[in-house]
């Protein structure tokens, strides 16, 4: 057998603390774009004509909208430099090549993803702007999976054949979460980065219908109603905090279109979709595993997960999107697409592990002498 590898506790709590560094970039990202606040700074790299790491305080601190987008800039160059240690670290300490190249890999997508964002502001491109959003949600899931790879549970962990097959089946149920959340998280995006603000804003019901009309007369009458519900809001002083900067984004000064209703609707469905594979997912691993099984607890918690994520959504409307609720959505939802990626990666490494003591039992079978073989099969 050979003798498991010897792995750096600190090089995995390095790629945890990326991990979590990545997290709150998403959050800071999140608020820019919920505040729609992608061009407070017009130019990049430079910072109003600075280098973005010595703009004078009096420029940014304080100040609605370039605030959150230069500190996304400068938590991002934290997180590249981080990735960039990581990816070194890998490369020197890792005597895995695959694992060695996940480093590089995440370097290039975070070099890749500064760029991004870049051209959206240089471009005054929101498509651009929800590719990177997407893209910031896959680097997450490639720091965790290296966060995994060098735990000390991937080189520990041990099953069972049984177990093994169990983990085998259950992959393909994790796979369609991965998916669902995913597009989850496309429809979310796109509806985000239309910079539209809130399509619909009543629930369970959507504009008083259960599937709301998407002609151009009820369109203008949603736009005529959402135009007087933010009066009312800001006679009643809930749209501006103190200083006056916005703090709710119902309404944003561009029109509802029919397919802003329909991408809405499309999340709705999504998420009762999600849901109901959540509870497939709990339902199947108890069953294989047993209620007490690690595992089974885990997909509890993606289940509570999915559960509070769904019930931020609903809160994003009833709070006529308030920029906290909608950023906390975005940012479980990572979460919700980080944590279940990770259980499809656990997932694979059981069942793996378990068909390679079977494998290594096969061949340390066949390599046996003919004679031994055929008492053994008796
Ligand atoms: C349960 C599964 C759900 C998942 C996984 C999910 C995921 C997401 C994600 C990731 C985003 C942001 C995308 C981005 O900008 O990067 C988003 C946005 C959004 N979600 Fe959900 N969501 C779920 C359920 C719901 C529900 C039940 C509702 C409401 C009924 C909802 C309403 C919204 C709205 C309105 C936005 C856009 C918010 C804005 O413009 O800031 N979501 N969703």
């Amino acid at each position: 057998m050979p003798a498991p590898l010897q792995q750096s506790p600190w090089l995995h709590r390095f790629a945890m603390f990326t991990a979590l560094a990545t997290l709150i970039l998403i959050g800071i990202g999140g608020l820019v774009t919920t505040k729609g606040v992608g061009m407070a700074v017009p130019d990049w790299p430079n910072t109003f004509g600075y280098n973005m790491f010595v703009v004078p305080f009096d420029r940014w601190i304080g100040q609605f909208g370039i605030f959150e987008e230069h500190s996304h800039r400068l938590v991002a160059s934290f997180v590249g430099l981080l990735t960039m240690i990581l990816a070194i670290w890998l490369w020197f300490s890792e005597p895995r090549k695959w694992v060695r190249r996940l480093g590089v890999g995440a370097f290039v997508l975070v070099v890749a993803q500064g760029v991004l964002g870049g051209l959206r502001v240089t471009e005054i491109n929101p498509n651009l702007g929800l590719i990177h959003g997407a893209v910031a949600q896959l680097f997450l899931i490639l720091i965790c999976g290296i966060a995994l790879v060098t735990s000390g549970w991937w080189h520990r962990v041990n099953v069972g054949r049984e177990q093994g097959v169990c983990f085998g089946r259950l992959q393909g149920a994790i796979i369609a979460v991965v998916c669902l959340v995913f597009v989850q998280l496309l429809l979310g995006a796109t509806m985000r980065h239309q910079h539209a603000g809130l399509a619909i804003w009543d629930f369970p019901l959507a504009h008083g219908q259960v599937w709301p009309a998407t002609d151009a007369t009820s369109v203008a009458q949603y736009n005529e109603s959402r135009q007087a519900l933010q009066r009312e809001l800001h006679a009643e002083n809930r749209l501006l905090d103190k200083a006056g900067n916005p703090v709710k984004f119902l309404a944003t000064g561009k029109e509802i279109q029919p397919w802003h209703i329909w991408l809405q609707m499309l999340h709705r469905l999504g998420a009762v979709a999600t849901l109901a594979l959540a509870i497939a997912l709990v339902v199947k691993t108890s069953r294989r595993l047993g209620q007490a099984h690690r595992f089974t607890r885990a997909s509890y918690v993606l289940l509570a997960m999915i559960l509070g994520q769904a019930g931020m959504g609903i809160w994003t409307l009833l709070s006529n999107k308030a920029a906290d609720v909608a950023t906390g959505h975005v940012v479980l939802g990572a979460v919700c697409l980080a944590f279940t990626s990770l259980m499809l990666m656990v997932a694979k490494r059981c069942a793996f592990v378990a068909g390679a003591e079977e494998r290594l039992a096969k061949r340390e079978f066949n390599e046996l002498p003919n004679a031994d073989r055929a008492a053994l099969a008796v």
